[in-house]
């Protein structure tokens, strides 16, 4: 016995950054943007704080699922920088949402969220939970190097959390990480210490695009066919797959790679850009929501990022 998902909800700011405000930024345009990306716009946070999103997500889910705070069992945040370096996200969280259960963090970047999931797992097999809230949250604006084309065109802010309950929803999962902090970093920037003797990076996201685009389109393939063959299904059997939202191209190649068809994969790369972990329980909020999920439909979620990291799983839908 493990879990079923009981319900979604997200959070997103409210500022659209366009493709035509960024390039009077850097030197690109609508179009290269579009065709290289398929991405329109992205949110970024201006007044909002990552706090208020994980908290607006966190209570969306709860009320989706029908679990009052007090009932959760554990809070497992995924974000790679939360509001403070100490206390955790989840504890932030917990502390606004008025639930009494333990907290942390996980940083497995853009696949926190089935890395999340995957934690969540071993509490329902030992039989330490009934309610898990997993949200997945970044806010990648405030260490994108805005100067930089060839990164600030990809990423913006927002995410998503989900509530889980026991029961056999979850058919597979698998995780991998492959350490190379070459071709995808973001480093601190600043130590205090008087000290320390190293040179500070600037602290913002360094990519080997190319690098990591193939590491993508290789990852996607390979974890969905993997997860999909454990849960003793066949791609014909996937009635959706919820990808991570990089880049449309790198979606289109998955789909090809697989023989699954294109028109499975749900797509809202376009709006939101890549918003690392909140990227895939985004666009399962919004699959949710748009009603497009029925009840006993067989689910596969993707998702890799720095570490390098990927995650994958498949899902029967509960709801
Ligand atoms: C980053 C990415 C979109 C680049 O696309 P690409 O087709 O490989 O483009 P290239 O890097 O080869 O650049 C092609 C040209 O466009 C230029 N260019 C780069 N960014 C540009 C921009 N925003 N606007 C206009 N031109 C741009 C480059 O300078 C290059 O010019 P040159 O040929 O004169 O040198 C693509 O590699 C990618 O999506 N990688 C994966 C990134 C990712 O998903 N990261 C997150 C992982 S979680």
């Amino acid at each position: 016995m493990s879990f079923s998902i009981l319900g979604t909800g997200k959070a997103v700011p409210e500022y659209i950054l366009t493709n035509d405000e960024l390039s009077t930024m850097v030197d690109t345009n609508d179009e290269w943007i579009k065709t290289r990306t398929g991405i329109e716009e992205r949110r970024v946070c201006k007044d909002e704080t990552i706090t208020e999103l994980t908290v607006k997500a966190a209570t969306a889910a709860l009320e989706d699922a029908g679990v009052k705070p007090e009932e959760l069992d554990l809070i497992i945040c995924s974000t790679m920088r939360g509001e403070n370096i100490t206390p955790s996200q989840g504890c932030m969280i917990q502390k606004e949402i008025g639930a009494t259960c333990p907290a942390f963090d996980v940083n497995a970047a853009c696949s926190g969220f089935i890395y999340a999931l995957d934690i969540a797992d071993g509490y329902f097999v030992r039989k330490k939970v009934k309610y898990v809230l997993v949200v997945s949250m970044d806010n990648l604006s405030n260490i994108t190097d805005w100067k930089d084309r060839s990164t600030c065109v990809l990423f913006g802010d927002g995410g998503a959390a989900a509530v889980l309950g026991e029961g056999d929803d979850l058919l597979s999962i698998n995780l991998t990480a492959n350490g190379n902090d070459e071709v995808l970093r973001i480093p601190h920037g600043t130590n205090s210490s008087p000290f320390y003797k190293h040179e500070e990076e600037r602290a913002v996201l360094h990519m080997a695009g190319n690098e990591v685009y193939k590491f993508a389109v290789n990852a996607m393939a390979t974890g969905i066919k993997k997860s999909i063959g454990d849960a003793g299904l066949t791609e014909d059997d996937v009635d959706h797959v919820i990808p991570h939202q990089a880049n449309i191209r790198i979606i289109n190649a998955s789909a090809k790679n697989l023989g699954i068809p294109r028109e499975k994969f749900f797509c809202n790369v376009n709006h939101y850009g890549n918003t690392s972990s909140g990227s895939v329980p985004l666009a399962l909020d919004e699959a949710n929501r748009a009603g497009l999920l029925k009840k006993g439909d067989i689910i596969a979620m993707c998702a890799f990022g720095a570490g390098l990291t990927t995650g994958s799983c498949v899902i029967r839908w509960a709801k």
